[in-house]
């Protein structure tokens, strides 16, 4: 018996509705903040995701050679390729440029609940506008998705500005080197100490990420990014996203070496250990490809935040529908045929049955399989033109004339 990869997961019919069901619903939501599609390829020069995703993504990184001796990666995530797609086709484009993603990313991390070493991320990058008002921008439909899945209250956003930890970090001696390495262990209370005490900075810095946001400027020299954070917090309430919708968090730092300015995250509490639904920001990944466009964007994890809603009952509702086709002899199947294709051609999804069954087990596999209708036509009804239609919820039967069929439904 070959089984599945270890982190991979099949996915059923009923699975695949509910999947393809949010999938529109965030299709939708993106193009209606003027963002369009793209895609990229689902592996890349290894060396893409190497230099600027930072430790926690190139210890996960899904590498191999491939025959001609090229070390490959599956992506780990999409906003490496998608700068990589600007750099190499998209530079000259109009800006600011809006695009939107959906595809599966690759980590090899362990799996768990909501952890998976395939799973999909629905994601947006908004390139060449570097001002709070695009900030927000960002921000807003990453919760306005959250509104339209129907879980804003049960998710916790956190926004911060990173340039306000760096700057007062950098005034106070460290280097960026010491600042990354700190940032990698902001939460790990031991490990960030033992950078802190090199530069007797523990307890300041403790009391200025636990500082209140209005408390904040007491705690730093130059007030500029404190000072952009507020703009952006504005202009999100223009969106209908009021600050009790979210906290400003300096301890949200991201796991991406990439990101430069605002960033955000929204956990959802009642997955556990794997809360994180959406995570995403301000970055410049330009020094790889020779470009300074400035850019923001972010991910969901597309299975989480099915999970999330699913946990919420907020998943989508499978509702009966669609026509099954049952003849009662093979002697007037031409007609059947005739209704078939009627249907079919108006869009309607519709069946017939295959194996010549009675029709209590024809019936029995309508019922079972979903469908809104069953379509029983016999010697009398071809005789009428009509066709006679079972309503599977209610059980109501009637006859209706063949030509009408589509009204009727
Ligand atoms: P990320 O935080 O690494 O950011 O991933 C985004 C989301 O993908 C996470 O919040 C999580 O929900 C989901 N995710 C990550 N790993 C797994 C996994 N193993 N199984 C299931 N879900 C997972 C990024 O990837 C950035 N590219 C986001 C971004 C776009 N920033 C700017 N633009």
């Amino acid at each position: 018996m070959i089984e599945r990869p270890r982190g991979t997961r099949d996915f059923e019919p009923d699975e695949m509705e509910s999947r393809k069901g949010l999938e529109d619903l965030l299709r939708r939501k993106a193009e209606d903040f003027g963002y369009r599609e793209i895609l990229t390829p689902t592996f890349e020069h290894t060396e893409l995701f190497l230099e600027k995703s930072g430790p926690s993504i190139v210890k996960e990184i899904y590498s191999f050679e491939d025959k001609g001796g090229r070390e490959l990666a599956l992506r780990p995530e999409f906003t490496a390729s998608v700068m990589r797609m600007y750099s190499e086709n998209l530079k000259g484009k109009p800006k600011p440029l809006k695009l939107f993603y959906f595809g599966p990313a690759f980590r090899y991390e362990r799996p768990q609940s909501g952890r998976y070493r395939e799973f999909w991320q629905f994601g947006t990058e908004l390139m060449g506008a570097a001002t709070p008002r695009a900030d927000a921008e960002n921000i807003a439909l990453a919760y306005d998705c959250i509104k339209k899945a129907g879980i804003e209250d049960v998710v916790d956003m956190r926004i911060s500005n990173l340039k306000i930890l760096e700057n007062h970090l950098k005034s106070k001696g460290l280097s960026n080197e010491e600042i990354e390495e700190l940032f990698h262990v902001i939460d790990k209370e031991e490990e960030s100490e033992k950078i802190l005490d090199r530069f007797e900075l523990q307890d300041e810095f403790i009391e200025l990420l636990d500082a209140p946001f209005q408390e904040i400027p007491e705690y730093i020299e130059d007030p500029e990014h404190y000072e952009y954070l507020e703009d952006v917090i504005e202009y999100l309430s223009y969106y209908g996203v009021e600050e009790e919708d979210f906290s400003v968090d300096l301890r949200t730092v991201r796991g991406l070496d990439y990101y430069t300015g605002v960033v955000f995250e929204i956990d959802a509490e009642k997955l556990g250990a794997q809360k994180q639904i959406c995570g995403g920001g301000d970055y410049y990944l330009g020094d790889i490809f020779g470009t300074d466009v400035s850019s923001k964007g972010f991910s969901f994890g597309f299975d989480r935040l099915l999970l999330a809603m699913e946990k919420e009952g907020k998943g989508l509702q499978k509702e009966r529908n669609g026509c099954y086709i049952i003849p009662l002899s093979t002697e007037n199947i031409s007609y059947c045929y005739e209704v078939l294709t009627t249907l079919r051609e108006n869009n309607v999804k519709t069946d017939i049955d295959l194996k010549d069954r009675n029709i209590g087990k024809a019936l029995g596999y309508a019922d079972k399989t979903g469908f809104k209708y069953s379509i029983i036509i016999g010697e009398e009804e071809v005789k009428n033109e009509e066709i006679a239609l079972k309503d599977m919820k209610s059980g109501d039967q009637k006859n209706v004339k063949k030509d009408e069929i589509m009204e009727t439904i």
